[in-house]
């Protein structure tokens, strides 16, 4: 599934699958403006951290569109724009660097034309390298797992997470493609429901056996041993390894602690945060309450009771077993190990 970010090049709009309506519809949500694109981030028509970063480059694209129509404004229009895009979700890392590398890559440009090809051929770059450094931690991960695994995996770190084939799933895709038996536990993931809706979706389509299990059968799999491993996504990986990912997550790595079941997490380089020395400084976002106190249209907590609908939680360094990257799989110390091998430019 490598079809569910487009970009329509002739009429500057971007193309997405919207996710909100999956597994029983398959819709495309059209994006021709920053808040069209805003708007598909927020209430997660695209969501997961590649497949945002990917979307916000296409959407860099879409900002200078339409700041050409301020004129001799043009670069005063784009920064406002580029500066609301950028914030659209606060927690993927994914979202600030793309926006960032479109920034840099467009600093130097005076005419706005010139800019528009260099950032369309950006973007589609960006958007392919998502894809092969998905399928490089594949081959990087897919040796972590033995043949007969069960894989635990929470939320959607899958194709339709990334530009394509997947973060956490693409290590199980790469195992099976070197021709491992594997079968994966797909939690639930309340409120947005992106293991029972997405990840089921997606393994089902690509014939990998795949059970849906709720949030909080987690400790009775584990103790039952149907759990060999766990592997997950990040959305954003801080300079001493605390990691930050759908909330439930860190609940998930402390009962594999618990367990001795060994706990990955696999994310690209663009996943990591080398400015933000620990997990504590990470923001988190906090949704709004409609998603926990309503499921499609029906309510279903009594009126006036408050929720709390965090997105993510940051699961502790200590707790994960590697990192999986396209550059090779981190291990403790992560501060040492990050610094090394995400910290250097690969072509240096
Ligand atoms: O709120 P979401 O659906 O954007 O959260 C997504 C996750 O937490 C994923 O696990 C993470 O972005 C990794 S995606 C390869």
């Amino acid at each position: 599934m490598e079809d569910h970010i487009q970009f329509d090049a002739d009429a500057c709009a971007l193309l997405l699958l919207d996710q909100r309506k999956l597994p029983l519809v398959e819709e495309t949500y059209p994006c021709r403006t920053v808040e069209d694109v805003i708007y598909a981030l927020q209430t997660m028509v695209v969501r997961g951290a590649p497949a945002i970063g990917v979307s916000a480059a296409y959407g860099c694209r879409i900002a200078l569109k339409q700041a050409m129509a301020a004129g001799a404004y043009w670069r005063n229009e784009l920064e406002r724009l580029l500066s609301m895009l950028a914030q659209a979700r606060p927690t993927a890392v994914n979202l600030a660097w793309a926006v960032g590398v479109m920034r840099e890559a467009g600093a130097g440009i005076q005419d706005p034309r010139e800019l528009g090809e260099v950032w369309s051929a950006l973007a589609m770059k960006i958007h392919a390298e998502d894809i092969a450094m998905n399928k490089a931690m594949g081959r990087f991960g897919g040796a972590l797992l033995d043949d007969g695994d069960t894989v635990m995996t929470h939320c959607n770190a899958g194709a339709l997470a990334t530009a394509g084939y997947g973060t956490a799933l693409g290590v199980i895709r790469g195992a099976v493609d070197m021709g491992k038996k594997i079968s994966v536990i797909a939690n639930e993931t309340r409120p947005f429901l992106q293991g029972a809706r997405l990840t089921a979706y997606e393994l089902h389509k690509d014939s990998i056996p795949v059970t849906v299990a709720c949030d909080n059968a987690c400790s009775l799999l584990m103790k039952r041993g149907l759990v060999h491993k766990v592997v997950v996504g990040a959305d954003r990986i801080v300079a001493n390894g605390d990691v930050a990912n759908k909330i439930g997550t860190s609940g998930v790595a402390i009962l594999a602690r618990h367990y001795g079941i060994p706990f990955y997490v696999a994310a690209p380089s663009s996943t990591f945060d080398l400015a933000t020395p620990d997990g504590s400084l990470i923001p988190i976002e906090d949704r709004t309450p409609l998603e926990v106190t309503h499921v499609g249209s029906t309510q279903i907590t009594p009126d006036g009771v408050p929720v709390f609908n965090f997105a993510f939680d940051v699961t502790d360094h200590s707790l994960i077993t590697g990192i999986i990257t396209e550059r090779g799989v981190l291990s403790p110390p992560y501060t040492s190990s990050i610094a090394d091998i995400i910290g250097q430019d690969p072509r240096s």
